[in-house]
């Protein structure tokens, strides 16, 4: 059996029984409040991930593209919902393939052209599908209202769709601070849902899902009556941006634990810096700040390009030498993920498992 210390550096690292606390308090808050639970797969793209969750009582797994759907559907995970529309022939093509393999698989559309595209491939290939109408809340989507009621119009007349619900993501309600700002933004998103969904179904059209929401917004929608499902990703790692946007008791949000880092060793020890060998490969972030060092407060870390990591050690309260091994928290874990190919599953020291990211760079 190997050990923390053993893995080769940089090396994505999850702690176990952080990972098994946030996936026990997610399932146990939404199943409470009867809320059907089918997680992002966009932060893990990892079927033991998607198994894991399945298990506390997930119906699925979402996917922000095809082709990380096909890797989930390959490794037996059922209830896809492919959150991004599906565009262009070949894609339709392997949709209408997925489909066919995986009847239960949903998939997001916000435009009338690729609603009939979708359906006359369906039909082609003698298939029924399933779709979500993609709300706009900012990024990609169709607007809440009667412009939604027009698709669904469209998508009733198209024998080989059926409408099963409504995607209702509101990205920028996430990571709004403070706590209650946040719910005041994600109330008024999903409110616009609700009342969406009522106008199609007072047209006659069935639409019985609502789903969306995010582990920045669970708390909120979870309480929403006219939410059915809830698909939050990155409570399952956690990072530093979600530390930050705040809970009910102060400016830190503590909803989750840590469960992802990054472990480096240092390989060089110039005078007042040690440099690490993980950089912009090691960690991907959109977001202003710098990977945090699990054991060292008080020291920032640097980038110092695609290979390397720069610690200022003016403040370090130890000193660090070469060989040395440091674990950082991740700015934001989904594209850090994306940068490798397995995640060690840690028990304590112990390696208890190796998970292939078997979705990693799926994105067309
Ligand atoms: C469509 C959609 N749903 C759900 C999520 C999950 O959000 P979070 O990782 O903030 O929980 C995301 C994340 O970007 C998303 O794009």
């Amino acid at each position: 059996m190997k050990f923390r210390d053993d893995l080769p550096t940089p090396a994505l690292l999850l702690d176990l029984d952080a990972f098994e606390s946030n996936v026990a308090t997610m399932a146990a808050h939404l199943r409470v409040r009867g809320k059907a639970f089918r997680p992002h797969g966009k932060t893990h793209k990892c079927p033991e991930v998607a198994r894991a969750l399945i298990t506390a009582g997930a119906v699925g797994c979402c996917a922000a593209r095809l082709a990380e759907a096909e890797v989930f559907a390959d490794h037996g995970i059922p209830g896809l919902l492919i959150t991004t529309a599906v565009i262009g022939r070949d894609k339709i093509a392997r949709a209408v393939a997925l489909a066919k393999r995986a009847p239960d698989t949903m998939f997001c559309v916000d435009d009338e052209a690729n609603v009939r595209e979708l359906n006359a491939a369906a039909q082609a290939a003698g298939v029924r599908v399933l779709v979500a109408i993609d709300l706009y809340f900012g990024r990609t989507g169709v607007l809440p209202g009667t412009p939604a009621l027009a698709l669904a119009r469209v998508i009733a007349t198209l024998k080989h769709l059926t409408l099963v619900g409504l995607q209702s993501y509101d990205g920028d309600a996430a990571h709004t601070t403070p706590f209650d700002a946040r719910k005041l933004r994600t109330d008024g998103s999903m409110a616009q849902a609700i009342e969406t969904k009522a106008l199609i179904e007072r047209d006659g059209i069935a639409c019985p899902m609502i789903t969306g929401g995010s582990t920045g917004t669970y708390r909120f929608d979870s309480e929403n009556p006219g939410m059915t499902e809830l698909q939050p990703g990155s409570f399952v790692f956690m990072d530093i941006d979600y530390g930050r946007i705040g809970g009910p008791d102060g400016p830190e949000y503590r909803d989750f634990k840590n469960a992802l880092t990054v472990v480096t060793t240092v390989v060089s020890r110039p005078p007042g810096f040690a440099i690490v060998d993980g950089g912009y490969k090691a960690f991907s972030t959109d977001r202003p700040f710098t990977p945090r060092p699990v054991d060292l407060p008080g020291v920032a870390y640097g980038w110092a390009g695609d290979e390397h990591g720069r610690l200022n050690l003016a403040d370090s309260p130890r000193d660090l030498k070469v060989g040395d091994r440091l674990e950082f928290i991740p700015p934001h874990c989904d594209p850090t993920v994306n940068l490798y190919d397995a995640i060690y599953a840690l028990r304590g020291d112990h390696v208890e498992a190796v998970w292939p990211i078997a979705a990693r760079g799926k994105s067309q």
